[in-house]
């Protein structure tokens, strides 16, 4: 028997008749944490996603300025939400042992689009400061029309496809023992980096880990906030740091408004862990997929 605890978000309950419709529609396959997933716009999503998803694409209006972090799930989200919080609102909160990034976990600062849509399809954004910032995990097809002809800016933030899947299988485990997860790639985001540098900046999980202040100056460059000081820079770098943000006992203890246990979200942070968990064979299968699926697109994937 699994103890599984899942996020309302991704929980079957409370369907409307057309999510129900659309699902019936749609290819399934047995599901991780939920006992089925549906295939919608070339990815697999929960029953409750999906419905997140019609809400979000549906209802969500985007303004000029506002900032949307992308990420496939176990890319760096946490720590891309907390460098964009930190950047966007250093004005606000300059670097200093008030900062809300000591007292609050990143991912309740910046609201997860798909996810507080599936929670309720009225939810309103208007109350955020600007420029607003929000999070999605939708591939770039999927995303709500409004986003794609608004000037907002995208940052997209992808990682090693074999660190993401260790990453996923030991957040799955958390919240799903006995169970284990795959999940999709995606590379639109990076064809759209290529073709409109100015809406959508590609970044990766590795580059960011390697040469944090560089990637992090770029990024500030990308949304319309250089920086002036190089203090600055090293500050806001250290604070969205693994090693201070997963020694906060804000992230080491307690739960997420959605239920989901605040350290899950903070476990080695490295690049190539992968090594420790993957046999050699089943890390060649993810390497032969990801070269096949990436074929001809220019993008490498280091480590
Ligand atoms: P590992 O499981 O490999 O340690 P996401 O935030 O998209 O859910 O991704 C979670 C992954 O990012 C986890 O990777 C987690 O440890 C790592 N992570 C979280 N905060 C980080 C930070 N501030 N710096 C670097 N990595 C971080």
């Amino acid at each position: 028997m699994t103890s599984s605890y899942v996020p309302i978000y991704l929980g079957d309950e409370d369907l409307t008749q057309e999510t129900r419709d659309l699902l019936s529609s749609l290819p399934s396959e047995k599901g991780w944490l939920v006992s089925q997933i549906y295939q919608f716009e070339g990815s697999w999503h929960t029953q409750g996603l999906v419905q997140g998803i019609l809400n979000c694409q549906k209802n969500f209006k985007a303004n000029d300025s506002d900032i949307i972090l992308a990420t496939t799930p176990k890319s760096g989200t946490t720590w891309l939400k907390a460098l964009l919080f930190a950047l966007i609102h250093r004005d606000k909160f300059p670097v200093s042992s008030k900062h809300p990034l000591l007292a609050t976990n990143p991912h309740p600062l910046v609201p997860y689009l798909e996810a507080d849509y599936r929670v309720s399809p009225d939810v309103d954004f208007s109350e955020l400061p600007s420029p607003r910032l929000m999070q999605t995990h939708l591939q770039h097809h999927s995303l709500p029309v409004s986003i794609k002809n608004s000037s907002c800016k995208i940052v997209y933030c992808c990682r090693n496809p074999k660190d993401m899947f260790v990453s996923l299988w030991h957040f799955g485990k958390k919240l799903a023992p006995q169970e284990i997860a795959d999940y999709p790639i995606e590379k639109s985001y990076w064809y759209e980096s290529r073709k409109n540098p100015n809406k959508v900046l590609f970044v990766t999980y590795e580059e960011l880990k390697k040469q944090t202040e560089v990637e992090v100056k770029r990024i500030a460059n990308f949304i319309g906030c250089g920086f002036t000081a190089e203090k600055e820079v090293s500050e806001i770098v250290k604070l969205c740091s693994f090693e201070s943000l997963s020694k906060l006992e804000v992230n080491r203890q307690g739960k997420l408004p959605n239920g989901i246990e605040s350290n899950s979200y903070f476990r080695k942070g490295e690049i190539g862990g992968w090594r420790d968990t993957l046999s050699e064979s089943l890390a060649e299968v993810i390497d032969r997929t990801t070269e096949e699926k990436f074929r001809g697109s220019g993008l490498k994937f280091s480590c």
